[in-house]
């Protein structure tokens, strides 16, 4: 039987990550590739990076794309973690252009959902599951019966007057130098204000750091059930490349 093939491209504030995807099974068919991103990380400078991530592999084809902001359409709306100049910018149309293969671009917490719900963490939940991805920022995914409700942003939620990641994210766990046990608490606070007004049926969590979950998700205290991504550093990438093959 021969194995259908995507091909996935997850952008993120450091790296610039891609990888060919086996459809059927949500995963890498090979060693994903990584570049630095370029810094500033301009429109122009980033697409040259996708291409050349493209060529590595000998991709022609169609591919899909993270982007670490809201992403409507293929037009990026936001840049809280990335260069501003990519506001208003048609990203879909420039990475066509510059790569010459079609490209479909989403968020990156959304292209990370996808991928857990069809493959990962929450592959046995039917309900309401809420992905958040926990590293520069703080990124979230809402599906429901396996639909996703694009670019809800809910790591920009006010708690106490502060934008939730700029307490919550794993950047500030580094930033402020906290224990396990104080990020936790902070996490505890945004978790219960999200469960209040979503009523998710499961909550995973998602970003480099749910590598060491055993140590910190059993301190974070929600009514929902926590649990960390499956597919780590590969979910953009299989995310992105799995919605590439659905349009
Ligand atoms: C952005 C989101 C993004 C998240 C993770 C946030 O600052 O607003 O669009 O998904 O960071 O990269």
């Amino acid at each position: 039987m021969s194995k259908r093939l995507g091909f996935g491209v997850d952008i993120g504030g450091s790296g610039i990550k891609a990888a060919p995807v086996l459809l059927g099974k949500g995963r890498l068919e090979q060693d994903r590739q990584r570049i630095e991103t370029p810094q500033p990380s301009t429109p122009d400078a980033v697409a040259e990076v996708v291409a050349r991530l493209l060529d590595h592999f000998g991709w022609h084809g169609a591919f899909g794309c993270t982007f670490p902001a809201v992403v409507q359409h293929g037009v990026v709306r936001t840049a809280a973690n990335v260069d501003r100049s990519w506001i208003g910018v048609d990203a879909a149309a420039l990475f066509t252009e510059v790569t010459g293969r079609r490209a479909l671009v989403v968020n990156d917490a959304d292209a990370a959902g996808v991928a857990e719900e069809r493959f990962g963490a929450a592959a046995d939940c039917d309900g309401t599951v809420l992905v958040t991805t926990l590293g520069t920022g703080i990124g979230s995914a809402l599906l429901s019966g396996g639909k996703l409700v694009p670019n809800t942003e809910l790591g920009h939620l006010l708690i106490d007057g502060e934008d939730a990641e700029h307490r919550a994210s794993s950047a500030a766990r580094d930033r402020e130098e906290l224990s396990w046990a104080d990020w936790a608490a902070r996490l505890t606070r945004y978790y219960r204000h999200l469960e209040d007004l979503l009523w998710p049926d499961l909550i995973v969590v998602g970003g480099g750091v749910s590598k060491h979950a055993a140590e910190w998700l059993p301190l974070v205290e929600a009514r929902t059930a926590l649990v960390p991504a499956a597919l780590r550093n590969s979910a953009g990438i299989v995310g992105a490349a799995l919605l590439a093959a659905d349009q």
